[in-house]
């Protein structure tokens, strides 16, 4: 429910422009039957200026995305990739940024195909901390399991960052919400766990690390950024099915995800997950990546791209 901290402009189909003037069409085609893309990537102050964090995988994932939804997209990684350095450079913010990049089909034709629809392309971004709130990365928050499940992969494409995936992340998120809870977590359609509404999904049991396969979620950036720390710290890391009783006895969890970051979990359907508190080994992740993203640690500073 973060309410949008607005900036001094936006790149739209080529252009930057003021804010209050990048405005679409009511028969923008995406807004009536939900073909669109998008890709929600940060930017973190750092001692050598602002910095992007793994722009290349975000950008090549929302082309992707684009190519899975049948978007074709006038613009290429390269010119992407310039365009965002070229609008965090504009804004000059002072704080953490949210980029969003945003493909969707503008007005042109009606009816379910979306063939004869222009693809447009937008690019946002605005400062927004933490997506729970600072009291959520420091001691946790309480999950539903949600009654919603994440679609089949033979129902939706959950590789595809799509706006549609969306609605069923928006019913599980606002049904957890109005029960009492910060987040859903999505089980898949045989009753294994899939993801949250916007993150990825881990559990530690007996000093292991586990988290699901992308069976049925998103190829998340920041899944595999906390795998490649877990593993540079010396954590096991297995990649593995997991279950809804085994979530309720796992030592610690917590979610990650470029907006979530690293959020720990306390409470998961009433059961307390570890002390109740942000767990030793999720404290440690969690700190190594603010760290990486921040540029304080060599080892990642490959995923950064300074945009000054
Ligand atoms: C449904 C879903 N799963 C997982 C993630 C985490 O992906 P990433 O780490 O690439 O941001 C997100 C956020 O983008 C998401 O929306």
């Amino acid at each position: 429910m973060a309410k949008v901290k607005e900036a001094k402009n936006i790149w739209l189909d080529g252009k930057l422009i003021p804010w209050n003037d990048a405005k679409i069409h009511v028969l923008s085609h995406s807004l009536h039957y939900a073909n669109a893309v998008f890709e929600g990537v940060r930017a973190y102050q750092t001692k050598n200026g602002i910095a992007i964090f793994r722009l290349e995988e975000h950008t090549k994932r929302l082309l992707n995305s684009a190519k899975a939804c049948l978007i074709d997209v006038p613009y290429t990684l390269d010119e992407l990739i310039k365009a965002q350095i070229e609008l965090i450079k504009s804004n000059d913010f002072k704080e953490t940024v949210y980029l969003r990049p945003l493909i969707f089909l503008g007005y042109g034709s009606m009816g379910v195909s979306h063939l004869g629809s222009p693809t447009q392309v937008a690019l946002i971004a605005w400062e927004w901390g933490a997506y729970m709130g600072e009291e959520a990365l420091e001691n946790g928050i309480k999950v539903k399991i949600s009654s919603w499940a994440k679609p089949a992969p033979n129902a939706m494409m959950s590789k595809a960052k799509a706006s549609a995936n969306y609605f069923n992340s928006q019913m599980a998120n606002h049904e957890a919400i109005t029960c009492g809870y910060d987040e859903a977590l999505l089980l898949d359609a045989n009753g294994f766990v899939a993801e949250g509404s916007g993150e990825c999904f881990f559990i530690v049991r007996d000093g292991a690390i586990i988290t699901p396969p992308n069976d049925t979620s998103l190829e998340s950036i920041t899944q595999n950024t906390v795998i490649e720390i877990a593993k540079n710290l010396g954590y096991e890391v297995k990649r593995q099915k997991i279950t809804r009783d085994e979530v309720y006895v796992s030592d610690e969890a917590f979610f990650t995800g470029t907006a979530a970051e690293v959020t720990p979990i306390s409470n998961v359907d009433g059961r307390i997950i570890g002390s109740g508190k942000i767990g030793e080994i999720t404290k440690k992740l969690q700190k190594a990546y603010f760290a990486a993203v921040r540029g304080e640690d060599e080892k990642y500073l490959k995923y950064l791209t300074y945009c000054n």
